[in-house]
């Protein structure tokens, strides 16, 4: 079989586990709970892309300014406006209050900036927004309209919410030569893997952040779940937040309650 093309995060046990790393064009949902690192991942999947392979990398983000996250990077002495000056990063805070077109602008920074990596940072707040705000302008409101008009039966939340995901993600998918990253908010105990508990049976790939709490400690783990079109390791591995963003602890996985053993293949 031919060898895939792969796009690396650049964090070393990560792109290991992921042999190698994400397949390209693949749609990832990372998902965890309140600050477990998404963003951090997020932003260090565009910047290492930038910086360790030239790729132009796209953030949409819906919860944090321009300001907000340029610094956040610089708080791992990442300089995001050099990147972005030097026509590598383009970041775009769409503002949910507003009730923006989402889609529509999505797509257009896509097709402009012509990013190979692209992060949304939430999907969650998106398509939240996209099922309260008026969505004359985005296809999945007139698929949800004429599916009523043809089928008129009480339609639930969930049902639109799916509706909309699908669109959604059907148009990232549709964006050529990009591997989509889109962040997602678990809460605590919730069982599925995403927000929505929808969008992991989309997506090509599930990637979890996690913290967990030991006995005596609590520690940091994230674990590919699901990835699409390539073997992988499923373990827990461990990872701290560094001063230069996230390091995963290559020599260790986390296993139960416990933190043991050594990966399998190191
Ligand atoms: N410069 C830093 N050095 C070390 N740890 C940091 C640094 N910046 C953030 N952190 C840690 O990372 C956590 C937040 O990470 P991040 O914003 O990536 O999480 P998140 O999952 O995106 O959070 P949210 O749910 O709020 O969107 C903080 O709560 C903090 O523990
Ligand atoms: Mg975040």
């Amino acid at each position: 079989m031919a060898e895939i093309e792969r796009v690396k995060f650049g964090i070393q046990g990560l792109d290991k586990a992921l042999n190698g790393g994400i397949p390209k064009g693949n749609l990832v949902l990372l998902s965890g709970g309140a600050g477990t690192g998404k963003t951090t991942f997020s932003l260090q999947f565009l910047i290492n892309g930038a910086l360790l392979f030239g790729e132009k990398g796209l953030y949409i983000s819906t919860e944090q300014s321009v300001q907000e996250l340029r610094k956040a990077a610089s708080t791992f002495g990442w300089k995001l406006e050099d990147l972005e000056k030097a026509g590598l990063i383009r970041i775009r805070y769409l503002n949910i209050l507003k009730g923006d077109s989402f889609l529509k602008n999505i797509k257009v920074e896509a097709e402009d900036f012509q990013p190979k990596r692209i992060v949304i940072d939430s999907l969650t707040t998106l398509t939240d927004t996209m099922l309260v705000t008026d969505l004359k302008d985005d296809i999945a409101f007139s698929v949800v309209q004429v599916a009523e008009t043809v089928n008129p039966f009480p339609r639930t939340e969930r049902m639109i919410a799916k509706t909309i995901l699908y669109h959604l993600i059907g148009a990232l998918r549709d964006i050529d030569n990009a591997t989509v990253m889109l962040t997602s908010e678990l809460l605590e105990g919730e069982k599925g893997l995403s927000a929505d508990a929808v969008s992991e049976f989309i997506c090509d790939g599930v990637i979890i952040v996690a913290l967990r709490d030991l006995a005596r400690e609590s520690v940091r783990s994230v674990r590919v779940r699901k990835m699409r079109n390539t073997a992988h390791s499923i373990a827990s591995l461990l990872f701290d937040m560094t001063p230069s963003g996230v390091v995963v602890k290559t020599e260790t996985v986390f296993e139960g309650e416990k933190i043991s053993g050594i990966i399998p293949g190191q």
